[in-house]
């Protein structure tokens, strides 16, 4: 989806190379040996790179003088100040970037939802009669653009998954200035990292914090609005994640037709293992029993 919203194109046969290069990537950034030994993840990440910068170079030229309105010719047909175009060097950066960013981390969201429903059925049929009404109601067959509020549950739940299992559980930065926090004294350029997987399970904010309650976001609970950090799956503040909304609408989409179309359920007494990084995902790819309701 990502591919055709921000770069036009179905990536058919390249999709499965065009993927792994992005997780390679992605896995290379948390790679402790960081030096390119063949076969090592920093390696891997690399080769990654390369290959998705020659992918993306080539289609420069052609994308701009085409008439297609994703994100990717915006980039090739914006012009700075003076005029002139970006550097294939800053597009291509930006492409990656944002197609990394929009990657794994909306996999990772979708898959502990489904896990969590999973779960717990009686919410999964929460859902679907929530979609199921509003299919009776619209008649449409995908979730239109306007209809995307009307999944108030499938909404609270995608909020509760992210805060259960958070997609990024660790956002790094670095301290411009020396600073004091707790009574810690943080020098100037220390690395810190924030942790919105800890925030998320502060009892002072929620109530049985490990425990799945969708409703806790629900106008009449809001405990996510008791602090306005209390809830940052996509961090605050000037690097607050731009996808989000797509995000929503993204999540939101795929719960439509997914409901709608199956029943499912986990293995009997499935324990979810998650392989915590680069982006939690369940280690055994999460099996499903799925049942079609049309049959
Ligand atoms: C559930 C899905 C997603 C989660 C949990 C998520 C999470 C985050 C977080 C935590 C940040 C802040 C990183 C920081 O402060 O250093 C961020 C930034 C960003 N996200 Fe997302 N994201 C998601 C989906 C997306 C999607 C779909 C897109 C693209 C449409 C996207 C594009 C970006 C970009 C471009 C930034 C960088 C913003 C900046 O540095 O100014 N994200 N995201």
């Amino acid at each position: 989806m990502a591919a055709v919203v921000f770069v036009g194109m179905d990536l058919g046969e390249d999709a499965k190379k065009v993927n792994q290069a992005f997780v390679d990537t992605v896995a290379a950034s948390l790679a402790v040996v960081r030096f390119p030994v063949p076969g090592l993840a920093f390696w891997k990440g690399l080769k990654g790179r390369a290959f998705l910068i020659d992918f993306f170079s080539e289609m420069i030229e052609e994308k701009r003088s085409s008439d297609d309105t994703d994100m990717f010719t915006q980039f090739c047909r914006s012009t700075n100040d003076e005029g002139q175009y970006y550097s294939d060097e800053d597009i291509v950066d930006h492409v990656i970037f944002l197609m990394m960013a929009a990657h794994d981390t909306t996999t990772s969201a979708i898959s502990t939802m489904v896990y969590a429903l999973g779960k717990h059925p009686e919410w999964q049929s929460k859902l679907r009669q929530e979609c199921d009404d509003l299919f009776k109601e619209t008649g449409k067959d995908h979730l239109d653009f306007n209809d995307q509020d009307k999944l108030e549950l499938v909404e609270w739940t995608f909020k509760e998954a992210l805060r259960l299992y958070t997609p990024v559980a660790s956002i790094p930065r670095r301290a411009i200035r020396s600073f004091e926090f707790e009574g810690y004294k943080i020098p100037a350029n220390t690395s810190v990292s924030i942790s919105p997987s800890f925030t998320h399970y502060m009892p002072e904010i929620w109530t049985n914090p490990y425990e799945f309650e969708p409703d806790r976001f629900s106008p009449q609970r809001a405990e996510d609005k008791k602090h306005a950090f209390a809830w940052v799956p996509f961090n605050k503040g000037a690097h607050m994640c731009i996808g989000l909304h797509f995000a929503y609408m993204q999540v939101k989409a795929f719960m439509y037709q997914f409901l709608r179309q199956y029943e499912y359920t986990l293995p009997e007494n499935y324990k979810l293992d998650m392989i915590q990084v680069p982006i939690p995902k369940p280690r055994d790819r999460l099996p499903l029993s799925l049942k079609s309701r049309a049959a």
